[in-house]
């Protein structure tokens, strides 16, 4: 099988660097067959620049008429699986590079029976490339890559090539939630997201989750390392 995260890159196109992680523990069986069974069918149509070297808007058909939801790094699946269970009414769209991530994700849809998500297995800008303006109702950004170092703070998803990509896609007056658990990167969200045209909502600690959350492995990760979430809310001006 082709690996299904390899990072496509159209020739004419300038090189995008993704400094994440793609690969990790080689994959069991049971998630090599998830990859080469369902992943064909989950995966968003028009995204890559195989398919749609022209980036081209992408086909919004595909999701039968219902509204958009975004997850950008949804990491095992566990927030993105639980979402599309709560809200059967909406399509949730999940973005992730790292394909284990992917594999266990698949293996959440397979035991949850959800049918109302698709998955992006690569950037989130690529996705971005292609999606008109104003779709998105709302968007998930739970435990983003910390990238503590200063000189790596640019990397950041809170940095204005990401946001400013991000409120085109999204509807105005939608909402737009970080969970992290690193301060410096409350502080960051705080002076770039709302330069990018969101405004601040609701901001909570330990404790002040959303009712419809569920924790992820990253949170019980920092759990276990003592650190502790910061959740803030945002709306899309
Ligand atoms: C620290 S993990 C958190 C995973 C999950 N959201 C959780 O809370 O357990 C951050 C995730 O974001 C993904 N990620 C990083 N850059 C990304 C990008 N440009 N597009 C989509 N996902 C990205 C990484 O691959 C990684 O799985």
């Amino acid at each position: 099988m082709s690996d299904p995260v390899a990072p496509e890159q159209h020739p004419a196109e300038p090189r995008r660097n993704f400094y994440g992680r793609s690969k990790g523990k080689t994959l069991r069986a049971s998630q090599k067959d998830y990859l080469a069974n369902d992943l064909e069918t989950l995966r968003l149509r028009g995204v890559t620049r195989d398919e749609n070297p022209g980036r081209a808007p992408l086909d919004l058909t595909q999701f039968g008429g219902l509204p958009l939801w975004l997850e950008v790094g949804f990491g095992g699946g566990e927030h993105l699986v639980h979402m599309a269970a709560l809200n059967p009414q909406i399509h949730l769209i999940g973005c992730e590079p790292f394909v284990n991530g992917v594999a266990m994700l698949i293996g959440k849809i397979r035991a949850a029976g959800v049918t109302n998500l698709s998955i992006h297995p690569g950037d989130v800008r690529d996705l971005f490339d292609v999606l008109p303006d104003g779709v998105i109702g709302k968007t998930f950004l739970n435990y983003p890559d910390p990238w503590p170092k200063a000189r790596h703070h640019r990397r950041r998803f809170v940095t204005q090539g990401y946001l400013r990509a991000l409120h085109r896609v999204m509807a105005p007056a939608t909402e737009f939630r970080i969970a992290t658990d690193i301060p410096d990167y409350v502080r960051q969200a705080h002076e770039e997201v709302p330069e990018a045209g969101f405004r601040l909502e609701h901001e909570a600690g330990d404790g002040g989750a959303w009712d419809d959350w569920i924790s992820t492995r990253y949170e019980q990760k920092a759990f276990r390392e003592g650190r502790f979430p910061h959740y803030l809310t945002f709306r899309r001006a």
